[in-house]
């Protein structure tokens, strides 16, 4: 799959279409970008109000890298991001920054991402302030309030994040995000930097902020216990994709994707009675940088068929509001039409070679460039081979004849 371009209905807050971001990873002489990470390469869906979408999928297959593209943290982010309506991708930086209190982002590590210098009252009011979110009259009041709906004790504010343990920081960051009252949170991976004990507390407190707040989350997790605890609807992720979309009641209940399945059954089951059916995934994932040819996911699906290696699956709705990236939902007809665009994708690649190579560019380039290069060569090779004639002869001559001693006088 390399487009998820179909869009699920409803009324979303947030619709994402064709979201790419790829790192540079080399560049030639010139500094121009030669090779790619595509670490999100082409993901669609959407969000409605209220709602958590929750995205899974293995280290690495670029979960957090689309969470942070959607709040234009990178540069050269591709696609629509569309909020209220509105493509925010096409803002300028300051019209996005008018809107940027109404995302936000909660990070992993709640340790990195808190300044140590600044006492938490500071922390969670010094954007609200900058923002215009409240005023001074009414600052001390409103930040007390906010650090009230995280649990946070008023006694708090005056005090520094290395005085708090890793659950109280994430507590922290929840609250310095909601001080800005966003519509939208991206949560990256919020409780696995936490103990187990104090992850169910955040996660509950997460969930009743929504309800209260009526606020709409991106919730990313590699755990999938978690994000379905809190999930309305679950993305999973694969090298920078999204290869199955759908309600969680789907996701978990009828699971169509082999990737999803894998991930699944290594889930461990809390009976001893249940044999666990574990598929083992074959390998590492691969790199982003030379991902596999065709199905992403070939290299390590047990049911990989020879079009798996050199069709990109297409993303589609399999069941309503299901979508899937796989062959195995094909049609005769789609797996037939699938090879036809292939042939005829091929066909018009080897004509542009051909068109390619007969424009004036290449013929100049025969011309002047080829010509005198060869010219050139073929020059210094008859010099070099004259050189080299020049000096056998020299040593032919040098050498004495059969029976003469080489004194002459
Ligand atoms: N700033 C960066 N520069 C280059 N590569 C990056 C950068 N950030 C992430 N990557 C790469 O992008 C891919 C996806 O990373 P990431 O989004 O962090 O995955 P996940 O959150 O799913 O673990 C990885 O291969 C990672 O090495
Ligand atoms: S069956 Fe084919 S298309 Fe489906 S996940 Fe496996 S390799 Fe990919
Ligand atoms: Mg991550």
């Amino acid at each position: 799959m390399q487009n998820n371009d179909n869009l699920q209905g409803g009324e979303p807050l947030l619709e994402v279409r064709g979201l790419k971001k790829y790192f540079t990873v080399d560049t030639n002489f010139f500094g121009k970008p030669i090779k790619f990470l595509k670490a999100v390469d082409g993901i669609s869906f959407s969000v409605d109000k209220g709602k958590t979408l929750g995205i899974v999928g293995e280290s690495g297959c670029g979960k957090s890298t689309m969470g942070r593209s959607l709040l234009r943290l990178y540069d050269g982010v591709q696609g629509e991001i569309i909020f209220h309506g509105k493509d925010i991708n096409k803002y300028s930086n300051r019209q996005f920054d008018a809107i940027r209190p109404n995302l936000q982002m909660i990070f992993q590590d709640p340790y990195a991402s808190l300044s140590p210098r600044l006492t938490v009252g500071e922390i969670i009011g010094e954007s609200a302030r900058q923002h215009g979110i409240v005023d001074r009259a009414h600052y001390h009041e409103y930040i007390l309030h906010v650090m009230d709906m995280c649990g946070l004790q008023p006694h708090y504010f005056e005090r520094y994040p290395h005085e708090f343990s890793g659950g109280q920081r994430q507590r922290i960051c929840i609250a310095r995000a909601l001080a800005l009252k966003p519509e939208l949170v991206v949560c990256d991976e919020p409780v696995s930097a936490l103990d187990v004990s104090i992850q169910a507390q955040v996660i509950n407190m997460l969930i009743d902020l929504r309800q209260s707040l009526g606020l709409t989350y991106i919730f990313i997790s590699h755990d999938l216990s978690v994000v379905k605890h809190i999930s309305d609807e679950v993305g999973v992720m694969y090298l920078g994709n999204i290869v199955e979309y759908g309600s969680k009641a789907d996701i978990f209940g009828e699971t169509l994707h082999p990737y999803t399945r894998a991930l699944f059954s290594a889930v461990p089951v809390p009976n001893p009675h249940v044999k666990m059916n574990r598929i083992m995934l074959k390998g590492d994932i691969p790199s982003p940088v030379n991902p596999p040819s065709g199905c992403k996911f070939h290299t390590r699906c047990e049911q990989c068929m020879d079009l798996c290696r050199e069709i990109p699956p297409e993303y589609r709705e399999v069941k309503p509001g299901h979508y899937c990236a796989c062959h195995l939902y094909n049609s005769k007809e789609d797996t037939e039409r699938l090879y036809a665009e292939k042939a005829e994708a091929q066909r018009l690649e080897e004509e542009k070679r051909k068109a390619r190579e007969a424009k004036p560019l290449y013929k100049f380039k025969a011309a002047v460039i080829d010509k005198p290069v060869t010219a050139v060569k073929g020059a210094v090779l008859s010099t070099i081979d004259k050189i080299k004639n020049r000096k056998d002869k020299s040593a032919k001559d040098d050498k004495p004849a059969d029976g003469d001693s080489g004194n002459e006088e």
